[in-house]
């Protein structure tokens, strides 16, 4: 056929995201969708990309940010679109920026502070404040936000010390309803930080309740993902039953070396539930986690390096022993010192990571810190190091089921309609990456690099990443679950 399309993808080799195996096909596009798909040998388009020896995938989902922030301050995307990621899911792990009807406390209460230590950018009043300005002034990828419960806690109660009243929760509540007719997704919850930890299980379930009525999605940073991991996991499916949504482990994983072995538990545990009500997981591809700098974690950790700190912030990149020995004096004391400040913390072990990786409904998330200093490689480096070091190197899984846990697998979860898969009709967000070389650059010691091997990564149509640096375009939306654009009533 000899039409003409806005961009044309040529010669390359199709993964369409649910697992299937590759095609080789063209892929047209026009407009904001996927037009067409086969041989388009005898069409022309304004732009022709040459995907000869590339895969041609949707592009990728990450199934866990907290990026609420960067989409507006720095709305390229880098650490995103570089990996080939087109659609982030934010506002996870009980923070979000949105809504914050009151001034947030100076100092910005942690882990609040990951997303701003300042302050200025919890100016939100309403979660349809923050979604209007995403979308006059769009980032380069699409999003899907949640609630946080721990935003929703500062933004209401003055003594985070204890559970919340009934005032309280009516007033977090009407916070939930405002949210999401704005266009959130639903509610996540942070319960081992410290604004959250005096939160019961009935206090969540009562403060996601709206969620039913609005088809909402229940996201956790469980209470505890060492010792009591189980008790967690149940509290969490508890939550996910009495409020009638599907539940999201996030960032799975076992910690403390005395957990060591335990996914194969802790899976088991998850599949059995699955078959009795909707659950799903995210992780991230390393054996080490990062979050603010705490006491309480550095305790179960064999290593801790510092991604950040206000008290000290030369002290950003250096392990705590090390920043200890230099001031001479105690761990505790260097905590103290380095205070507000962030970490990574060595505490997992790899046959569990590469279990849970394994794990059939496991999506990858990065769980990156954009803000941070030296921050966790996760934040540039974990799609391109499931695919290079997980499925090519050590061959966990083929590419194609890689990508799947990428693309199709968290959009049907997330209910992002038309996207995850290449699809004609679907939206035109692709990424072209070179199977033989995709990798990440980024490591603990130089965090901030763009990955190898991804070479063009297009957003509704649009190209937003190629020739190694963004192009500059931010054609990303605010997605509602099923799909629809959120509805902005101003
Ligand atoms: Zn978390
Ligand atoms: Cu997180």
């Amino acid at each position: 056929m000899s039409a003409h399309y806005d961009v044309l993808i040529v010669n390359g080799d199709v993964v369409d995201g649910t697992g299937s195996a590759r095609f080789t096909a063209d892929v047209a596009i026009l407009g904001e969708r996927i037009a067409h798909i086969g041989d388009l040998s005898q069409a022309t388009a304004d732009k022709v990309i040459d995907a000869s020896g590339l895969i041609v995938c949707p592009g990728f989902i990450d199934a866990h940010t907290h990026d609420d922030r960067l989409m507006l301050s720095d709305g390229d995307m880098a650490p995103k679109v570089s990996q080939g990621i087109t659609t982030v899911i934010g506002g996870n792990c009980g923070i979000s920026l949105a809504p914050m009807p009151r001034e947030i406390p100076d100092p910005v209460t942690p882990p609040l502070n990951l997303l701003d230590e300042k302050g200025g950018w919890f100016r939100f009043r309403n979660f349809a404040q923050y979604v209007s300005e995403l979308s006059d002034r769009p980032a380069a990828t699409n999003c899907a936000m949640l609630v946080g419960h721990s935003t929703l806690r500062v933004a209401t109660m003055d003594d985070l010390t204890r559970a919340a009243t009934d005032s309280e929760i009516a007033a977090m509540q009407e916070l939930v309803v405002e949210a999401m007719e704005a266009g959130a997704i639903g509610v996540s919850t942070g319960l081992v930080y410290p604004p959250a930890v005096a939160a019961p299980t009935q206090e969540v379930i009562d403060v996601c309740a709206p969620l039913a009525r609005y088809g909402g999605i229940y996201c956790t940073h469980m209470r505890d993902e060492g010792d009591q991991v189980i008790e967690s996991l149940e509290e969490s499916f508890r939550i996910g039953r009495q409020v009638g949504v599907p539940v999201v482990i996030s960032h799975h994983k076992v910690v403390g070396v005395q957990n060591h072995g335990r996914s194969a538990e802790t899976l088991a545990y998850i599949a059995d539930h699955m078959t009795r009500q909707p659950i799903c997981l995210d992780c991230y591809p390393y054996d080490a986690s990062s979050t603010i700098l705490s006491a309480k974690l550095v305790a179960n950790s064999t290593r801790v390096t510092v991604t950040w700190s206000k008290g000290m912030p030369q002290m950003a990149g250096l392990d705590l022993t090390e920043i200890a020995s230099r001031l001479n004096v105690s761990t505790e004391e260097a905590i103290e010192k380095l205070l507000p400040a962030g970490a990574i913390y060595y505490r997992m072990d790899d046959a569990d990571v590469q279990r849970i990786l394994q794990f059939d409904d496991t999506m990858i998330g990065s769980d990156g810190l954009p803000h941070d200093e030296k921050p966790h490689p996760r934040l540039w480096g974990s799609f391109p190091r499931v695919l290079g070091h997980y499925s090519r190197g050590l061959g966990l899984f083929s590419l194609e089921k890689a990508l799947h846990k990428m693309t199709g697998l968290t959009a049907g979860k997330f209910g992002l309609t038309d996207r995850g898969i290449i699809r004609q009709g679907a939206f035109a967000d692709v990424t072209l990456f070179d199977a033989q070389t995709v990798n990440e650059a980024a490591t603990f010691a130089q965090p901030v690099a763009a990955a190898i091997g991804i070479s063009t990564v297009l957003v509704n149509g649009k190209v937003v990443w190629e020739d190694g640096k963004p192009s500059g375009q931010r054609p990303g939306r605010v997605l509602r679950r099923e799909g629809t654009p959120a509805q902005v009533t101003q």
